[in-house]
C-alpha cells in the first residue's frame, strides 16, 4: 500500500477530495520503524506548495493520529501476493483494524466517516465499526469504488466511449474475487443517447462471463503485472469514493460501497459490511432499493454474502469481537 500512502494524500492535499476551498491538516500514521521513509513523504508534500495543505502531522502514534479526525482512511495494512486471496490476509490485518477502531472511537470526532482500503476491505471494516461502538455505522464504508470503477472502464472500453458515459454499474458484496459487477442496470451514453448496457455491448455472453471474471480478478492481475498490488488506481478509487462521501453523488446517479447491512435490503443477512448501490447526500449514504434482480444476480448476491458472513465467524472467533 506504500503508493497509495503516496499518492491519495498528494490529492486530498491538492483539494481534489473535500474541495478547492478546504483548507486540509494531513495527519499520517504509520509504524515506527516506517518514520524515516515517513519524512520522505512529509519533504515532498511541503515541497508540492499546495495551497490548502496547513499542516502535516507525521506519527506512530494511534492517539495523535485519530485526535479530532474528521475523515480517516486506514490503508494500513500487509499488502497481498501473487497467489494469495484477500481473505489470506485476515488473521494478519484484522487486528490493526480492531485497534484502530477502538482508537477512533476513543479519540476522533464522533461524526468521523471511516473509509477502510485495507484488505480483506469488508470484514476489517466490519471490526473497526464493532470496535467503536460510540460512532455510528453509517459513518463506516469499505472500498469498492475500485471494482467499480473496473467495471465502468471495461465496459466503456467495449463501446468505445469514455468512462464517464457509463453509469449506474453495481458492485454487489465483498471486494473479493466472489464480488458481483452487475450491469443490469447499467446505461451507456452512446452518441448522446443513453441505451442499457446490454443493447449498448451487443454481447450478452461477455457481459455475462470474462466482464465478471475481468473485474473480479483484476487486482490479482495486476499483482501479477506489476510484482505488487494497485496502487495509482486504488487512490483514484479512495479519491473518488472519499469525494461523493462528502459532496454526494450526481443526480440519477449511484456508486457502489461496502456499507452495513440492516438485514432490510435485497434479502442480505444482517451484520455484514456488504458493497450495495448506493446514493449520497448530505454526507449520508442511502442504499438506492428496489432494483429488479432476477435469477442469475440472486444467485451471486448470495454467494459474496455466504463469504462474508464466513470471514466474519473467522474474523469475530479469532478476535473475541
Ligand atoms: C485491488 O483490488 O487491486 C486491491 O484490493 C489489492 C489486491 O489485493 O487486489
Amino acid at each position: 500500500m506504500g503508493s497509495i500512502f503516496n499518492l491519495s494524500p498528494f490529492y486530498i492535499a491538492k483539494g481534489d477530495v473535500f474541495g478547492k476551498e478546504q483548507p486540509i491538516i494531513l495527519v499520517l500514521l504509520d509504524i515506527t520503524p516506517m518514520m524515516p521513509v515517513l519524512e520522505g513523504v512529509v519533504m515532498e508534500l511541503q515541497d508540492c506548495a499546495l495551497p490548502l495543505l496547513r499542516e502535516i502531522i507525521a506519527t506512530d502514534k494511534e492517539e495523535v493520529a485519530f485526535m479530532d479526525l474528521d475523515a480517516a482512511i486506514l490503508v494500513g495494512s500487509m499488502p497481498r501476493r501473487e497467489g494469495m486471496e484477500r481473505k489470506d490476509l485476515l488473521k494478519a490485518n484484522v487486528a490493526i483494524f480492531k485497534s484502530q477502531g477502538a482508537a477512533l472511537d476513543k479519540y476522533a470526532k464522533k461524526t468521523v466517516k471511516v473509509l477502510v482500503v485495507g484488505n480483506p476491505a469488508n470484514t476489517n471494516c466490519l471490526i473497526a465499526a464493532k470496535s467503536a461502538p460510540s460512532i455510528p455505522k453509517q459513518n463506516f464504508s469499505c472500498l469498492t469504488r475500485l471494482d467499480h470503477n473496473r467495471a465502468r472502464s471495461q465496459v466503456a472500453i467495449r463501446c468505445g466511449v469514455p468512462a464517464t458515459q457509463v453509469k449506474n454499474v453495481i458492485i454487489w458484496g465483498n471486494h473479493s474475487s466472489t464480488q458481483y459487477p452487475d450491469v443490469h442496470h447499467c446505461v451507456v451514453n452512446m452518441s448522446g443517447c443513453e441505451q442499457p448496457c446490454f443493447d449498448a455491448v451487443k454481447d450478452d455472453a461477455w457481459l455475462k462471463g470474462d466482464f465478471i471474471s475481468t473485474v473480479q480478478q483484476r487486482g490479482a492481475a495486476v499483482i501479477k503485472a506489476r510484482k505488487l498490488s494497485s496502487a495509482m488506481s486504488a487512490a483514484k478509487a479512495i479519491c473518488d469514493h472519499m469525494r461523493d462521501l462528502w459532496s454526494g453523488t450526481p443526480q440519477g446517479e449511484f456508486t457502489s460501497m461496502g456499507v452495513y447491512s440492516s438485514g432490510n435490503s435485497y434479502g442480505v443477512l444482517e451484520d455484514l459490511i456488504y458493497s450495495f448501490p448506493v446514493q449520497i447526500k448530505d454526507k449520508t449514504w442511502t442504499i438506492v432499493d428496489g432494483l429488479a434482480i432476477n435469477d442469475f444476480s440472486r444467485a451471486k448476491m448470495d454467494a459474496t454474502a455466504q463469504e462474508l458472513k464466513e470471514e466474519r465467524d473467522t474474523a469475530v472467533e479469532f478476535l473475541g469481537v
